[in-house]
């Protein structure tokens, strides 16, 4: 026979509400986070461009904000693309490494490189490049009191040289320097701030792209170019090998319309 007592019961139902409301909210939780994350999807938002905040006037690191020819133009391309812009800023050797591996690569570290970046047969191998947006030469960066002229290679006879690691001042300097010139040594570095400050004291000359070297020059009383080396090189922006998000198209896009309407020349 069944007993039945009504508190005991009515407290049993009391639970089954309470289990069931809580289950509920629970199912609900659960369901927003799905829409929440599918909704906003980082990689779909942001075009997360890579840089090397050490290239005035392309890019430079202003406490908190980078800033620069290269960032304006990437922001364009971002906007052409509907996305945000995210910037990571890393050393240069390892900006086209962070594209990824193309297709086959869900989540790389940056979607495309915006850095003073040459296009050479060599990085056409591992990436994809926009079409060209800024010509521009190598230079030798070097300390006022050291009253260097560079207008050959032979003129760095004697001299400490240095470069930034994987870049085509190493290039240069690796096929028109070394073991051709009797230089007093070379190195190459990856902090360019660094560099900067130990020029004149540890070694006499930077390699590096000439807009640059004006603009240390300009804003580093001690600093003054010796000489340009014509390389007549084209900057391009990276994307991973094959293109897989599609980015080429509305970036060269871009820099056609910003060419056309004079808003290049402004920037
Ligand atoms: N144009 C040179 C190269 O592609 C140097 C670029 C260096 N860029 C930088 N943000 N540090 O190798």
């Amino acid at each position: 026979m069944r007993h039945t007592n009504p508190r005991k019961d009515r407290g049993r139902s009391y639970l089954a509400i309470i289990a069931g409301a809580v289950a509920l909210i629970a199912v609900l939780i659960a369901a927003s986070f799905m829409t929440v994350s599918r909704a906003s999807d980082p990689r779909k938002d942001t075009l997360i461009v890579g840089t090397s905040t050490d290239f005035p006037p392309f890019e430079r690191r202003f406490g908190e904000e980078v800033r620069g020819f290269d960032m304006d133009l990437c922001g364009k391309i971002a906007d052409a693309l509907g996305r945000k812009m995210a910037i990571r800023d890393m050393a240069f050797d390892a900006l086209l490494p962070s594209l990824g591996r193309g297709a086959t690569d869900k989540k790389p570290l940056v979607d495309i490189v915006c850095s003073a970046v040459t296009k050479t047969s060599a990085r056409d191998e591992v990436a994809d490049f926009s079409s060209a947006y800024f010509t521009a030469n190598q230079a030798v960066l070097t300390a006022k009191g050291l009253g260097l002229s560079y207008t050959s290679p032979k003129d760095l006879t004697g001299l400490f040289i240095v470069y930034q690691e994987g870049t085509t001042s190493q290039e240069w300097f690796e096929k028109n320097v070394r073991e051709k010139i009797p230089i007093k040594g070379h190195a190459s570095f990856k902090e360019m701030r660094l560099a900067l400050q130990r020029l004149g004291k540890d070694f006499d000359g930077i390699i590096l792209d000439g807009p640059a070297a004006q603009a240390f020059a300009k804003s580093n009383e001690n600093l003054v170019v010796a000489g340009t080396i014509q390389t007549g090189e084209e900057y391009g922006f990276a994307v991973a090998e094959g293109d897989p998000q599609h980015i080429l198209p509305a970036a060269n896009e871009a820099l056609k319309k910003m060419r056309e309407s004079g808003e290049y020349d402004v920037l």
